[in-house]
Order: C-alpha cells, then structure tokens, then sequence
C-alpha cells in the first residue's frame, strides 16, 4: 500500500521536472537497474511511471532524464572575475542611523566598554561595519589594512558618525589605522606593535582581510592562489597566533572571531572558484583548531560565515555578471542577499561576554543558504 503510493508520487514529481523523459526511455537501462533490488517489484512493469523514476538514477546515461540534469547544481568555466585594482571600487561608508546610545534595555554582557579590537581588512566592506559593531558597542578599534589611506578615511569617519549619533558622549572612542599586509609575518608584527603603543593592549581580534576571485581550476593562475591562500589562509593565521601570543603574556582572556565564508561549507554555484572555497573552509576549521589549542587560556575563537553579502566586491562581480543576482538570491531560501550590516550583531556577540561559553563555533549568517 505505501510503497506504491510513494513510487507513484516520485514518479509523478519526475513527469513534471522532466517531460521528455518518457519519450526518451532507454529500456536497457531500466532492466540492468532491477538486477541491484532484491525487493520485489509491485508496480506495474510496463507502466512509464516506472521508466521516470529509474531514469531519473544512477541506472540511465547522463542526460537520459532530461535537460535540467544538474543544472542548478554546476560550475560555468566560462565565469571570470579577478580582484579589481583599489581604483575601480568605490569607498564604503560608515552605517548610519544605527548606533547611538540608547536606554533599551539589553543585557549589559553584550558590552564591549573598556576593550580594544583589532580589525584586519577594516578600511573597507564588512570589515568597516564590524568595526563599528565594536565601536558602537563600546570599544577602542584599529583598523589594519593594505589600503593605509582609506584606513585613515574610515577610521575618522567612524569617529565623526559616533559623534553625531551620540552628541551627549563624555568620551569620544580612539579609532586608529594603520598599514598592514596580513600575508606577512613581518608586517603582522610590526603592525601589532604601532599599535600595542597607540592603544597599550588587545582584547579582540576580527580577521576580515579576505578576498575572492573566479578562475575555473584549471586555468587558475598559480601566483594567484597563492596570494589568494597567502590572505584569507597564512594572514588569518598569523593575526591570531599573534594576539594570542599576546594575551597570553598579559593573562588576559580575549576573542577572536575569523570571518570565514559559506563557501567553507558549500560549493557556490555557478561562479568558479575552488581555492577560495578551499581556504574558507580552512578558516572554518582553524577556529575550530585554535578554539581548543587555546581553550586553558581563556582565549575564544570563533568563525562568522557570511553568505552573499553586497559589498562594493560582490556589487562587482554582479555589475560583470548580470544575471547572476537572479541565480544566486534563487538559491536563497531567505530570497535576498545580506548587507554589511546584517553582521553588526553576530559579531558584536561573539566577542563580548554575551558568547563566553561559546568556542569554536561557525556562525553562519547567510539567509539558510547552507541548510538547503
Ligand atoms: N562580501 C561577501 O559577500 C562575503 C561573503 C562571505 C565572506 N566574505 C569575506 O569577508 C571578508 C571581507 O570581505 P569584503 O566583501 O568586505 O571585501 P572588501 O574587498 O570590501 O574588503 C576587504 C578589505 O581587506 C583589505 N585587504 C585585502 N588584502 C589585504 C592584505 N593582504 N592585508 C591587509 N588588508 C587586506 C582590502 O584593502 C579591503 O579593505 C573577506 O574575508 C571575504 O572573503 C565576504
């Protein structure tokens, strides 16, 4: 009674998806198909509803079910986007409208009053926004990045949007910025330094400085990757080895929150772009890793894997490829991309008090992406 029933609608689903199926049906394949089920057969053998479920198997060739056969599932070669020049992108801007004292009540462990973060890939996107998260919540913040001078811009833009949001404020926050390349050791070091001298201390660490390109794999310049993998991999790395070095010497307990990606989890589709996926998921785990490492000393890790986010990068990528906007929010169950903004509260979590137990984690905020 049920296993017919069940056989009737797969098969009925099948008719639907694929209408040239039936038309299509290679009987051979059907028949080899029986000889893996030892269960016996119930329906009616001749019946094309049986030729629509075995078609739509590993039993039929490739395409034997019809055109859409993976389609939403594919990687298209033919997708090219490299990183572009600092010129070609516009400036990202402090979020306004959205800090500001208040006297709602919260719980006051949300509170970052009293601490210092250090943003990697601060001047721009979503590192800029989280920045503000800590800001907003409470904290001092230097902002470490390649581009110095749209550190420097952003940094007093931070100051002057908390000024005017909060006109009443008796302390205004220290934002600073300072040159950085995250691929570097020396630079990693010298950088912790400037600013152990500005600010006297590190509490938190946000590791943003990240980037993404599409090659297909084969194609993929190998100077590329390594760059790519030098970024988002060896520089999230160091970052943190660095600050947890630090905080040890201090016997201070501290967080840190690696911004790693969906795409440590999933296979974005279609765009290719495998060394990105790879090191996002190296991300993923390296919290994971360090979590433990680190876990005797009161040092956090934790990842944030922001699925599509439109920053002034992923505007990019679309304005290059029209109608991959469609494709992608068609993949969202949510139906819409993130702004920056979206990870104010994710990480203004994890690195306050309000996530104490909470180490080692993936936070995922992506619209359910990655649940489907
Ligand atoms: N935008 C998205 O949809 C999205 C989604 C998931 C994950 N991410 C990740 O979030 C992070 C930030 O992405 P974004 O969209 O804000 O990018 P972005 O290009 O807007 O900002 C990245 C910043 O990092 C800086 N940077 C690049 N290389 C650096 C280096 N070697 N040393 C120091 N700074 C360097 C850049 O100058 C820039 O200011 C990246 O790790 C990215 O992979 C982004």
């Amino acid at each position: 009674m049920f296993r017919p029933q069940i056989f009737r609608r797969v098969a009925r689903s099948a008719r639907i998806q694929a209408p040239r199926a039936a038309a299509q049906a290679p009987y051979n394949v059907v028949a080899s198909a029986r000889s893996f089920s030892s269960a016996p057969i119930r329906f009616n053998k001749s019946s094309n509803d049986e030729d629509d479920v075995h078609l739509a198997t590993t039993a039929s060739e490739p395409g034997a079910s019809g055109d859409h056969e993976g389609q939403y599932a594919r990687i298209q070669d033919d997708i090219r986007v490299e990183y572009p020049e600092e010129k070609d992108l516009p400036r990202s801007l402090p979020v306004q409208g959205r800090g500001g004292s208040h006297f709602k009540r919260t719980l006051a462990s949300f509170s970052l009053d009293g601490r210092v973060g250090v943003v990697t890939g601060g001047a721009r996107g979503l590192g800029l926004v989280m920045a503000q998260a800590l800001v907003t919540s409470g904290a001092d913040v230097a902002l470490v990045d390649m581009n110095k001078e749209e550190a420097q811009r952003s940094a007093q833009q931070l100051v002057e949007t908390f000024k005017e949001e909060n006109p009443e404020a008796d302390k205004l926050p220290k934002v600073t910025a300072h040159f950085g390349d995250v691929s570097s050791p020396t630079s990693v070091n010298q950088s912790l330094a400037e600013i152990l001298k500005v600010h006297g201390k590190v509490d938190n660490l946000i590791t943003s400085a990240g980037f993404t390109e599409n090659y297909n794999a084969i194609d993929y310049p190998h100077d590329r990757m390594q760059k790519l993998w030098g970024v988002n991999v060896d520089g999230t790395y160091m970052w943190a080895v660095a600050v947890a070095k630090h905080l040890m010497e201090r016997q201070a307990q501290g967080s840190i929150v690696m911004i790693g990606s969906m795409s440590g989890s999933i296979v974005n589709v279609p765009q290719p772009q495998a060394p990105y996926n790879a090191a996002k998921a190296a991300v993923r785990h390296m919290a994971a890793s360090l979590a433990v490492e680190w876990a005797h000393a009161g040092i956090r890790v934790n990842c944030i894997s922001p699925g599509y986010m439109l920053t002034a990068l992923t505007k990019k990528i679309l304005d290059d490829n029209p109608d991959l906007q469609k494709r992608w929010t068609s993949l969202i169950p949510v139906g819409k991309m993130g702004r920056p903004e979206d990870l104010m509260g994710a990480v203004t979590f994890l690195s306050s008090d309000a996530s104490l137990y909470v180490t080692g984690a993936d936070l995922r905020v992506d619209g359910a992406y990655t649940c489907t």
